[in-house]
């Protein structure tokens, strides 16, 4: 199939080098220049296992010009639509990329179908989007067609979520365009369920709101278990065990951050505020996810002064295997080991740069360096935290590393 991605952040880079890999002919689009053109010369512009390699075999044509748009058969939003100051979503990028592919639907021919990607709160892309569409002159579902097909992609890993997917969902203003976009997808073994545009966009924030639910569940379950002198951890591999609870994201630790599941968890509360209804359990896992980071500084100041210590800090990405630190708990851990009069060192694999640009005024080291410190914070779980040596030391650990229980003085956040 002819396919366009329009917008290559990670999302949209991703799925367009994966659609290429599956055999379809991808353009895609996006203004940044710098990108298309390490994009043409078969680079991936961010850190993704796998997309290198990808991107160096297959031919995308990458352009900002949104001409190059008029032979696909469907063409995917993928770009971002960052948090507004009260949590509600900004749909900025989205309503331009409508705008910009109305121009092109004016003069198309074809059937095409304009499947929506980008995370857009329930009701968005029959509302918002596709009246701008309308706006050609086109008619939804006669002249061209309208889908919802949300991502589950993980950062880092969104290559192998992409070629590895749970489910397909295909939310679907009228059955033909249904037909297309499940079509993209007929090699893969998997339900591909067919839904309506808004149940579709429900489903992606739904899942995102549970993952963090069992991250806040099980890091309150944590909390307790620390006090009373059981291993959190244990408890998790007992529950996992049980099917219908499931063993996976009951990794308990400092919470959730990145550009996903706060957002997201903000949207739906924002959407939920918008019909008159408190989402009280959505407000708490949020809540116990702000203060969960802040119990490291408790733990912290039981074994430090802060004033003219140095603290070290290994992970400053919100995740493992990528270079993103954007609400990364990091940021809030430095910010307040920075105010309390600490000298801070840290180490990333991967997420020094990006962390650099928000604070130029610590110290970046090797790991080695920062285990020089009085005292350390464990804050990504990095495979390679598992190698170092933390005889003697003493560490604060968020993430569980076992290693690190060799030190001298050794806390977990909640367990
Ligand atoms: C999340 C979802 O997992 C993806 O399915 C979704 O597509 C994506 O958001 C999105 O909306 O685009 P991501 O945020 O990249 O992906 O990564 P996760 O693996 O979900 O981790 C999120 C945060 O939860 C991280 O800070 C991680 O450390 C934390 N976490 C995860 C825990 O604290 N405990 C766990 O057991 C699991």
């Amino acid at each position: 199939m002819k396919v366009s991605v329009i917008g290559c952040g990670r999302v949209g880079l991703v799925v367009a080098a994966c659609l290429a890999k599956l055999g379809n002919k991808v353009v895609a689009v996006d203004v940044d220049k710098e990108k298309l053109r390490k994009i043409n010369n078969g680079a991936s512009p961010i850190y993704e296992a796998g997309l290198d390699e990808i991107l160096s075999q297959v031919a995308i044509e990458a352009a900002t010009d949104y001409a190059k748009i008029k032979e696909s058969d469907i063409v995917f939003i993928c770009v971002d639509t960052p948090s507004e100051e009260d949590g509600s979503m900004s749909l900025e990028h989205v309503t331009q990329a409508a705008r910009q592919i109305a121009t092109i639907l004016r003069e198309t021919k074809d059937y095409q179908v304009i499947a929506v990607k980008s995370t857009v709160v329930p009701g968005t892309t029959e509302e918002v989007i596709l009246p701008i569409l309308e706006s050609s002159g086109k008619r939804a579902g006669l002249d061209f067609g309208v889908c919802m097909t949300p991502e589950f992609l993980r950062e880092g890993k969104g290559v192998h979520d992409f070629m590895n997917p749970a489910r397909i969902i295909v939310g679907e203003y009228d059955r033909r365009s249904g037909d297309m976009v499940s079509n993209l997808y007929q090699g893969f073994d998997v339900p591909i369920v067919r839904v309506d545009l808004k149940t579709a966009e429900m489903i992606k924030y739904a899942s995102n709101a549970f993952l963090a639910t069992k991250i806040s569940f099980i890091n309150e379950i944590g909390n307790i278990c620390k006090q009373i002198g059981i291993d959190t951890y244990e408890v998790a591999r007992g529950m996992g065990l049980d099917e219908r609870i499931g063993s996976k994201f009951l990794n308990a630790g400092i919470g959730f951050g990145g550009p996903c599941l706060p957002k997201d968890l903000k949207a739906l509360i924002a959407r939920a505020g918008q019909i008159g209804y408190e989402p009280k359990i959505l407000e708490q896992v949020l809540d116990l996810n702000e203060k969960q980071a802040l119990r490291m500084i408790e733990l912290l100041k039981r074994h430090v002064t802060l004033e003219n210590s140095s603290i070290g800090v290994l992970g400053l990405s919100y995740r493992p295997d990528t270079d993103d630190a954007r609400h990364s708990r990091a940021i809030t851990l430095v910010n307040i080991l920075l105010e309390e009069g600490a000298s801070v060192k840290v180490y990333d694999p991967q997420a020094m740069p990006n962390f650099k640009e928000l604070f130029p005024q610590v110290g970046y080291a090797t790991a080695d360096e920062v285990l020089k410190c009085d005292a350390i914070l464990i804050l990504t779980e990095w495979e390679e935290f598992e190698q170092l040596d933390y005889r003697g030391k003493i560490v604060i650990d968020g993430r569980r590393i076992a290693k690190a229980r060799e030190a001298r003085i050794y806390e977990g956040v909640c367990w």
